[in-house]
């Protein structure tokens, strides 16, 4: 197939460019490289004979119908992803998580693409005090980034209604692995550890998520390309439940160092207090998550260590302003100095 990837220079993006290369697929790459786009993140890939990258806006319908034409298949995983931004800046998110999400819908059905394939998340469906959420349950998100998702989500529903277009949408659980940006809970709480610096947990840290693999994220979102049924949503989740607190334990164990580092902030607003996915679908159709937690936590610590040139430069730049905007203010509203 020929794939239209977007997002691809992402944490997730670049990975699924990589499995769906080694699978044999081509895939076109597009774009926009804001500031959580790296293009070190496919470096090893950008030589390959059937991969392209095009830089460019989703929302942008010029270069997309240029990018989609010939294209079996989109996978749309461009988007502003992180919550608390999109609490600082709330306006920026529809943009490319609805209307940029439209834009790409539309030149994909003028363009007679076979299947469009939306990642989303388990966000949309805000929280759960107990169970698990299945593809069924109605969404009803907390924060503005899963507004702007199930925004998304909406409108691949409506082009399968509409116009009979063949789509999937994914609900992915909270990733880890390596190359995810460092404003993410494991990746900041690792590269702050292995700095020595404060780890800010919001309120009680008492919150679940429940995490998986960035490959067998991927793995879920392909099985679900090739073998999903047209117009259904599919949950692709770890089956891994842990409270913050949990995570934060583990990465100090494994960096290291001792609890003095964590540090209790004031908490997100809105924060959903339980994530949980029922996986029952996607299973039906072959998948399991394969990686165990633990040694995959451990694996991606080591790769953190092992790869301070891919974040220390991330951390430096720009990022310093938004740790400031992000933190500054949390610390003082928990009534302490801020976390460096
Ligand atoms: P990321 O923030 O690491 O990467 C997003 C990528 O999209 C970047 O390369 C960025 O440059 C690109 N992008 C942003 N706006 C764009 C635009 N307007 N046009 C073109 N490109 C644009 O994100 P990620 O964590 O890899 O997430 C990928 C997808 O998976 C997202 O749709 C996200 O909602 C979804 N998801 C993520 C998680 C998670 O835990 N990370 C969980 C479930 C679902
Ligand atoms: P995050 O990685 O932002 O993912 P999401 O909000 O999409 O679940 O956060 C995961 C959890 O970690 C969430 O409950 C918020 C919490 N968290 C902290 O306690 N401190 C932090 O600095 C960050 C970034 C997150």
């Amino acid at each position: 197939m020929r794939i239209l990837l977007t997002g691809g220079c992402g944490f997730i993006g670049s990975q699924f460019a990589r499995m769906a290369l080694d699978a044999g697929h081509e895939v076109v790459n597009l774009d926009k490289l804001t500031y959580a786009g790296n293009p070190a993140n496919t470096a090893d890939i950008s030589g390959h004979r059937r991969y392209r990258f095009v830089q460019a806006d989703i929302a942008d319908p010029g270069p997309v119908a240029d990018a989609v034409a010939g294209c079996d298949l989109v996978v749309n995983m461009a988007a502003e992803t992180h919550v608390d931004r999109s609490i600082l800046e709330p306006h920026l998110f529809p943009m490319t998580d609805v209307v940029g999400t439209a834009v790409l819908l539309d030149a994909a059905r003028r363009a007679g693409v076979g299947r469009f394939v939306q990642v989303s998340t388990d966000e949309v469906y805000g929280s759960i005090p107990r169970g698990a959420f299945r593809e069924t349950d109605p969404v009803t998100p907390s924060s503005p980034y899963s507004a702007s998702k199930a925004g998304g989500d909406l409108q691949v529903l409506a082009w399968h209604r509409t116009y009979a277009m063949d789509v999937i949408i994914t609900r992915g659980s909270n990733t880890f692995g390596p190359r995810q940006y460092p404003e993410k809970l494991i990746p900041l709480f690792v590269t702050n550890a292995l700095d020595g610096r404060e780890l800010p947990v919001y309120g009680d840290g008492l919150q679940v998520r429940d995490w998986i693999h960035v490959a067998d994220h991927c793995a879920g979102i392909m099985a679900a390309a090739e073998r999903g049924t047209a117009g259904e949503v599919y949950n692709v989740g770890g089956g891994h439940e842990a409270t913050n607190l949990h995570i934060t334990e583990r990465i100090l164990a494994l960096t290291g160092r001792d609890r003095s580092l964590i540090r209790h902030v004031a908490d997100r607003p809105g924060h959903d207090r339980r994530y949980a996915l029922d996986t029952t679908k996607l299973r039906g159709l072959g998948w399991a998550p394969a990686r165990p937690f633990d040694e995959s936590l451990a694996e991606t610590v080591r790769w953190y260590a092992d790869n301070r040139a891919w974040w220390e430069p991330i951390k430096s730049g720009e990022y310093r302003a938004y740790y400031e905007a992000q933190y500054g203010r949390r610390g003082a509203a928990a009534g302490g100095t801020p976390a460096s």
